[in-house]
């Protein structure tokens, strides 16, 4: 299984750190890209280097590097994770602008009809907003903004995460232990 894991400058990079740690852990290859803008959201909101997020990743690239194999529809992957997804590479994926290389492994993803979940964070929604999400969800993607349950009763923030994580690999259909099949109580 070969999934191409982007990290983009929306709060919340921590989503795409342990999604790139469940899939070592599910012995799945992982392409990872950073954008810039989220080496620094990184940098403020978690203790983690990115020299130490890219040895999580199977292979990564330079945000800028549109000549890396995954800028070509000719090289193949199942799947692409936006976690998460800032509204500015939402928009950019919504309007097929293939100008960095996280957006065109996004265009490409699409056009080859393969997987792709962008976990879009912001909050409030404008209608701009809105409508992007409608656009890339008309166009196949699958949005999924990591929002947390409560009802299987976290005892950390680690659990949110682990639950919102669960449910890409369920999107992903790779084998986890992350979340607890839901029982009524
Ligand atoms: C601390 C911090 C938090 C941010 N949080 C968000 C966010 O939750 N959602 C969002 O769309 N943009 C957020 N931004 C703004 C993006 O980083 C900015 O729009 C950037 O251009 C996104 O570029 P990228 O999509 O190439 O990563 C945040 C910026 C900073 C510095």
């Amino acid at each position: 299984m070969k999934i191409i894991v982007a990290i983009t400058g929306a709060t919340g990079t921590v989503y795409g750190v342990r999604l790139l740690s469940a899939l070592k852990a599910a012995k799945a290859e992982s392409h990872l890209i950073v954008s810039r803008p989220a080496e620094k959201v990184m940098a403020m909101e978690t203790e983690y280097s990115l020299d130490g997020v890219r040895e999580l990743a199977t292979r990564w690239y330079e945000p800028d590097d549109i000549a890396a194999p995954i800028a070509s529809g000719q090289t193949y992957w199942q799947a692409m994770v936006v976690a998460p997804c800032s509204m500015r590479t939402l928009s950019a994926v919504a309007a097929s602008r293939a100008d960095t290389l996280i957006s065109r492994a996004a265009d490409i993803t699409l056009k080859e009809r393969r997987r792709l979940i962008l976990m879009p964070r912001e909050t409030p929604l404008h209608l701009g907003h809105l409508r992007q999400m409608a656009a890339v969800t008309e166009m196949g993607a699958i949005v999924m903004p990591p929002l947390p349950t409560f009802y299987d009763k976290p005892k950390s923030i680690d659990d949110l995460i682990d639950n919102t994580v669960g449910r890409v690999l369920d999107l992903l259909e790779v084998q986890h232990d992350l979340t607890r099949p839901w029982q009524a109580v």
